[in-house]
């Protein structure tokens, strides 16, 4: 097929800018809580545990919408899913703003977890999918870049209304965004690739019409077609042998992003402050709200790298940076004799980690699911490697606390350290490099058995 390069449309980019209004709901959402979770506590007067619950059944929910949704995104469409998902983030969030007792707020916060899970790689796909190669890489992340909005806007929001313990306030917020989705998909095509696989062939070709910017598209819907005529869509199929090195890829960098610690330092990092010395509650959160800036900020430098350098080796120079921060950090608590320098040697070490995670595995895991899976089971695959991220997320953000009391503060960061460490290995070796390449390209390597991890890396 003949190779243009793609340069970006304000129609590209308004779709994806619309699509990714659903990351801002999943930052926000899950960033929310750790401030009205306070006034919530007071209002219900709740026990610990279940005050854990209230802020950790959204995780639970999570894991709920990525595991039951796959096949609803294969059959229903991606944007018919992705609209659904805005309705269930608006029932979420007024139903929690107006809970009177703690069981209807539980039962709305597992709704909005549930709608999490689901738009956490709808929108990825749903971009993916749209996108012309070139430029696929940033728009996918603009997904993760709204995600890191979402949970900075909390931070203030928590802010702003903490004064009035307007904890009803925090949460009904979250309706504005999900309208924003729901009226903005409206409007919004299905992807190409999807209609194909219906044989929509007219309407699929007049978006990638207007996508590609040009007026002849047979080559491409010849090859996208020719792609998914190989197979039917299964779940057996999602099991076949030449499917592992995909699968693996997806699992692992679930595996790699939440295990290297990542959601500690989004969830805890006034703790983590705290722990380094930091003496008043609010000098903890304007350093929070600093590390999320800082992790909005490299997102930004991250998408206009991605599809110029490549995800590996923004995936190297990020996971290094994340274990030499981790490593500083463990250090840091090691040498009581530091103590004085310690407040700033954690600052200086967690904006530096945040600032790795941001330009690696923050985008690059949802943008390589979203590209490594073959067109039919993309969905149920894409479902699958969200429902590992999940679970891990909860496996690390539950066990944090009591790993800092069994391991002490380096011995955790170290842990952390370690993972990132071993992980730049697996990244080397069994990541592909996706960059420029049509989807059909990375699907027709997969298919051929070839090593995944040898596509592209010759072109670097
Ligand atoms: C991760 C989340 C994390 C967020 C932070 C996302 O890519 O999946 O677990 O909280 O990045 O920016």
């Amino acid at each position: 097929m003949e190779k243009v390069k793609n340069k970006l449309t304000p129609f590209m980019f308004l779709i994806a800018a619309i699509a990714a209004t659903a990351g801002l709901l999943f930052g926000y959402d899950t960033g929310v809580i750790s401030g009205a979770i306070l006034f919530i506590t007071k209002a219900f007067h709740l026990t610990h545990t279940v005050e854990e619950f209230v802020v950790s059944v959204v995780l639970l929910g999570a894991v709920f919408g990525a595991a039951t949704s796959g096949s609803v995104a294969d059959s229903l469409g991606r944007r018919l899913t992705i609209l659904i998902t805005s309705i269930l983030f608006a029932i979420g969030s007024i139903g929690c703003a107006s809970a009177h007792n703690v069981h209807l707020l539980i039962a709305y916060r597992f709704v909005i977890g549930y709608a999490i899970g689901v738009a956490s790689y709808t929108a990825p796909l749903y971009i993916s999918e749209i996108s012309p190669p070139h430029i696929r890489g940033g728009l996918v992340s603009m997904n993760q870049l709204m995600i890191t909005v979402g949970i900075f806007l909390s931070y203030i929001i928590d802010y702003s209304f903490s004064n009035t313990e307007g904890w009803r306030w925090m949460l009904v917020i979250g309706v504005v965004p999900a309208c924003i989705l729901f009226i903005g998909m409206l409007f919004l095509p299905e992807t190409p690739r999807w209609l194909l696989s219906r044989k929509k062939n007219d309407k699929a070709s007049s978006i990638l019409k207007k996508i590609l910017n040009k007026d002849n598209v047979e080559p491409e819907v010849e090859e996208i077609t020719a792609s998914f005529a190989k197979k039917e869509g299964s779940w057996k199929d999602l099991f076949a042998p030449w499917m592992r090195p995909a699968l693996i890829v997806g699992f692992m960098l679930a595996f790699l992003q939440q295990f290297t610690g990542i959601n500690t330092v989004i969830y805890y990092a006034p703790t983590i402050f705290q722990f380094a010395g930091f003496e008043t509650a609010q000098v903890a959160i304007l350093a929070t709200a600093g590390v999320g800036l800082v992790n909005m900020g490299m997102t930004v430098v991250a998408i206009w790298l991605l599809d110029k350098v490549g995800r590996k080796p923004l995936l190297y120079v990020g996971m290094a940076g994340m274990t030499l921060s981790l490593g500083v950090l463990g250090l840091a608590f090691k040498f009581t004799a530091l103590s004085g320098a310690l407040k700033w040697i954690a600052v200086g070490s967690l904006v530096v980690y945040v600032a790795s995670f941001a330009i690696s595995l923050g985008p690059i895991f949802w943008l390589m699911i979203a590209e490594i899976y073959p067109l039919h089971i993309r969905g149920r695959a894409m479902s699958l490697a969200t429902l590992s991220c999940w679970l891990f997320n909860m496996m690390v953000s539950s066990t944090f606390l009591t790993l800092i009391d069994k391991l002490g503060k380096s011995g955790t960061f170290w842990l952390y350290a370690i993972v990132a460490g071993l992980g730049i290995i697996f990244c080397y070796f069994y990541v592909p490099e996706t960059k420029g390449h049509t989807l059909e390209e990375i699907e027709e390597h997969l298919r051929s058995r070839k090593h995944l991890g040898h596509l592209g890396v010759k072109e670097l």
